[in-house]
């Protein structure tokens, strides 16, 4: 991490894939709100770039490097925001790849572990990790970014088949994560949602042109629920529960 904020007292949270897209403006919207940041990057000169931009701002936030598909840089990240923070917050789980892929018979079974890796192994491994840091905060907060993609409803009641079967498996299975995962961690005060963000321009997906804020709204609401909030549930753009 560049700079310790460890003398505060405030919310710390950790937006993985932060450097860019979806997760840089969460990570500017958070921070707007005293949250320190924790921005991952897998890229040591894209996290410090990208921190030091939001920084010059006044705004609280650092970049932690972590490749969610590398164990030994989420051990390290762990090490770091213990040594710093003794605690993590709020964990969005933001990291993601999305590629242009065949239909689902020519699907290369690469394609599906390329997928699985950093959207679905990627999140459990960081959550995971982070658990032990998670349960020191007075009130944890797992955001998982998934997609419309990621719900069979979407897919059932779509007029016509929109064919992303590795992306939208991997979705698909974070989402019975966050359900699994709240429920094992109903008694405690951690809270773990899923919510699908509308769709924007950025590097993953260049064909959608919609307002950041409802890519982000969700995110900035679950990353922020109040203790009475829900746990367990898929979330729309529009910070409405949706069918997984
Ligand atoms: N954009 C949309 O319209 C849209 C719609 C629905 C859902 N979503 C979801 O929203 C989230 C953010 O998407 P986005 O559009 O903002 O994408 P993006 O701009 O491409 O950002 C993705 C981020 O993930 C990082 N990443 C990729 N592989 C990684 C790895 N192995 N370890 C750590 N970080 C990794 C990227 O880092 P590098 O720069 O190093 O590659 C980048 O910072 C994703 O979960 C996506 O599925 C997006």
């Amino acid at each position: 991490m560049a700079t310790s904020y460890s003398m505060s007292n405030s919310r710390v949270a950790l937006i993985t894939g932060g450097t860019k897209g979806i997760g840089f403006e969460v990570a500017r919207l958070l921070a707007e709100r005293g949250i320190e940041i924790l921005i991952g990057s897998r890229d040591e000169t894209k996290g410090e770039i990208a921190a030091e931009k939001l920084a010059s701002e006044n705004l609280p936030v650092t970049y932690v490097l972590i490749d969610v598909t590398n164990q030994a840089t989420i051990d390290l990240a762990v090490t770091e925001v213990e040594n710093s923070y003794g605690r993590l917050d709020i964990l969005i789980n933001n990291s993601s790849i999305y590629l242009p892929e065949p239909r689902p018979t020519e699907l290369s079974l690469d394609m599906i572990r390329l997928n699985f890796e950093v959207n679905f192994f990627g999140a459990f491994s960081v959550t995971k990790a982070f658990m032990p840091l998670l349960r020191q905060s007075s009130a944890g907060r797992i955001v998982n970014i998934s997609n419309d993609l990621g719900s069979f409803y979407v897919h059932q009641t779509s007029r016509q088949p929109q064919f992303h079967c590795a992306y939208s498996a991997s979705k698909a299975s974070l989402h019975m994560l966050t359900l699994q995962l709240a429920n094992d961690l109903k008694a405690t005060r951690i809270k773990v949602n899923a919510c699908a963000p509308g769709s924007i321009h950025t590097d993953l997906t260049t064909h959608h042109e919609h307002a950041t804020e409802l890519a982000t709204k969700p995110i900035i609401y679950l990353a922020t629920l109040s203790d009475d909030g829900p746990t367990g549930k898929f979330f729309g753009q529009h910070c409405e529960e949706v069918k997984w």
